[in-house]
């Protein structure tokens, strides 16, 4: 991608790269038992074991926090600094500071994990941990932006390839929605309060957990899909002229959808309009990033028979585009007005988190491994294909019985009697006719989780088997 000729590579920092690898492995297993705990506690409620460190209130903001911030902020990270190094043909800057973002995170997690469980929360979604870990997380990630950017700054190659413009706006974006959303009144070591109050602090919120899912769980892991996919089928992107459109057209449409997460609030119409509108806009960048990865395989198509990892990665482009479709539509305040409060949002959600991102990261992963451990595959590539149809199977399980579930509460909860207006059903009849779907979830969750535990004994297997001679590690950057 550079013009510059190497005469030495250049002996790029894989040590943190590693140690973020084998942690989103091993949060991903976390993350998603919660996941799997949690929907079967919806099932069967007594999973609650009466303690209350177990209750579904705190497990689930657990669940989000493990499952974005830990698994996928590890996968972004370990990815993150190995593009940046492979396509600015340097190694990292600062590499100390680098070993820092990474405990540094790794305490972030931990003091999440034990917090949640205690109830301490700001009661913000994707924002629950409380003011002291705020901070810390606003340090680790000021150094994460420094170690980034300050790679790209000392780059040896004149071009900044695409990947790193969609991680630079993940850093810069998810710095100053964490720092401007958290800002609150401490009250005591555990407990605070936001400065911000009424349809201001939903409208603040919601801008902050719109952007979360558009520059944590879209721009990062399409900087990932921007390397990864060409990569991994050896041939350019599809058109790097509709990448650039892409990314100036994402980055600017996702900053003004977040009122779709208030229709039919306190919050003034015009701003729920607005973000209507922006959201169906939003469908013109995500499918032209969609096309523009899936396309990247045209004329190598075979090669979606013949790599499971090419698999996951063009799986996941597909769900992309499927959640990218799904949700425009129900910004719509029509529709929203059926699928609010209801488990279609659910389904939609673990379309996008499931299907694309932990798709994507997970293929990601498969390809990164062997890069870094000098083999020329993954230690099973037959258990790679076991996982990749473990994860579509989970995904599909779990995202079609939220369909179903939530499409049905949203009818059952606005059917009314003719003769008199009165509602057809109680809610506890909707929450029965949901019942069996809460069954199916867990068991997609399940399906999937069981793919997760093949991935930690492939990624083991390949980190610690002997080193081959002819591997192709040595990647032309
Ligand atoms: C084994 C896999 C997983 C299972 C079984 C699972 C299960 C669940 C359950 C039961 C909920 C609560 C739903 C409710 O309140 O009605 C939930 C919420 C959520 N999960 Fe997962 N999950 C899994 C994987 C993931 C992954 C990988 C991600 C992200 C990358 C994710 C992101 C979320 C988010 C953002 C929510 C909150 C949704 C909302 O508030 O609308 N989940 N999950
Ligand atoms: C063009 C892109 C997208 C648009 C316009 C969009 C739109 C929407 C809408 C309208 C809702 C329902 C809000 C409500 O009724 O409360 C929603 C919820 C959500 N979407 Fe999307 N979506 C998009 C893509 C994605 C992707 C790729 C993900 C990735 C994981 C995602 C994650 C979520 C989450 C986590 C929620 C639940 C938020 C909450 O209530 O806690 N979305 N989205």
């Amino acid at each position: 991608m550079g013009t510059t000729h190497q005469v030495a590579t250049p002996q790029y920092d894989y040590g943190v790269i590693k140690q973020f690898t084998v942690m989103t492995v091993i949060w991903g297993i976390v993350g998603m038992a919660v996941g799997v705990l949690i929907a079967s506690q919806l099932a069967w409620p007594a999973l609650n074991f009466d303690l209350p460190w177990l209750t579904y209130s705190r497990l689930r903001p657990l669940h989000t926090n493990a499952v974005i911030f830990a698994f996928g902020g590890c996968a972004l990270m370990a990815t993150s600094f190995y593009v940046v190094q492979r396509t600015c043909q340097t190694t990292l800057f600062a590499p100390g500071l680098a070993k820092f973002v990474f405990w540094g995170w790794q305490l972030v997690i931990l003091l999440a994990a034990i917090s949640l469980p205690m109830g301490w929360t700001s009661g913000k979604e994707y924002a629950e941990l409380e003011w002291p870990i705020d901070i810390l997380i606003a340090v680790v990630w000021v150094a994460y932006a420094v170690v980034f950017f300050g790679t790209i700054a000392k780059r040896t190659t004149s071009h900044i390839y695409v990947a790193n413009w969609f991680y630079g706006a993940f850093i810069i974006t998810v710095a100053l929605l964490h720092i401007v959303n958290s800002m609150a009144i401490p009250v005591s070591p555990t407990k605070s309060y936001s400065i911000y109050a009424g349809a201001r602090d939903a409208m603040i919120q919601w801008w902050y957990g719109h952007n979360a899912v558009g520059f944590f769980l879209t721009a990062g892991f399409l900087g990932m899909m921007y390397y990864f996919v060409p990569k991994q089928a050896g041939r350019p992107v599809y058109s790097y002229r509709l990448s650039i459109v892409h990314f100036w057209a994402l980055i600017s449409v996702y900053m003004w959808a977040g009122p779709h997460h208030l229709h039919y609030t306190a919050l003034p119409d015009w701003a729920q309009s607005i973000g209507m509108v922006f959201s169906l806009v939003l469908l013109a960048p995500s499918w032209g990033g969609m096309i523009n990865g899936i396309m990247t395989l045209s004329g190598a198509w075979e090669k979606l028979r013949d790599d499971p990892v090419i698999r996951f990665l063009i799986v996941a482009l597909s769900f992309y585009g499927m959640s990218t479709f799904e949700g425009p539509m129900m910004s719509i305040k029509t529709v929203n007005a059926l699928s609010h409060y209801t488990d279609w949002t659910i389904g939609h959600v673990h379309s996008g988190a499931l299907g694309w991102v932990a798709m994507i990261s997970i293929g990601s992963i498969y390809a990164l491994t062997p890069w870094l451990y000098d083999k020329k595959t993954m230690h099973s590539v037959s258990l790679v294909n076991t996982h990749f149809w473990l994860a579509t199977i989970g995904t599909v399980l779990y995202i079609a019985s939220m369909w179903v579930a939530g499409i049905s509460q949203g009818l059952m909860w606005r059917a009314v009697n003719p003769e008199d207006g009165s509602l057809t059903y109680t809610f506890v009849e909707a929450l029965k006719a949901t019942y069996p779907y809460y069954i199916v979830r867990a068991a997609g969750g399940l399906v999937f989780l069981s793919g997760m535990f093949l991935m930690a004994y492939n990624v083991f297997k390949t980190m610690t088997t002997p080193a081959t001679s002819t591997h192709t590690a040595a990647q032309p950057a």
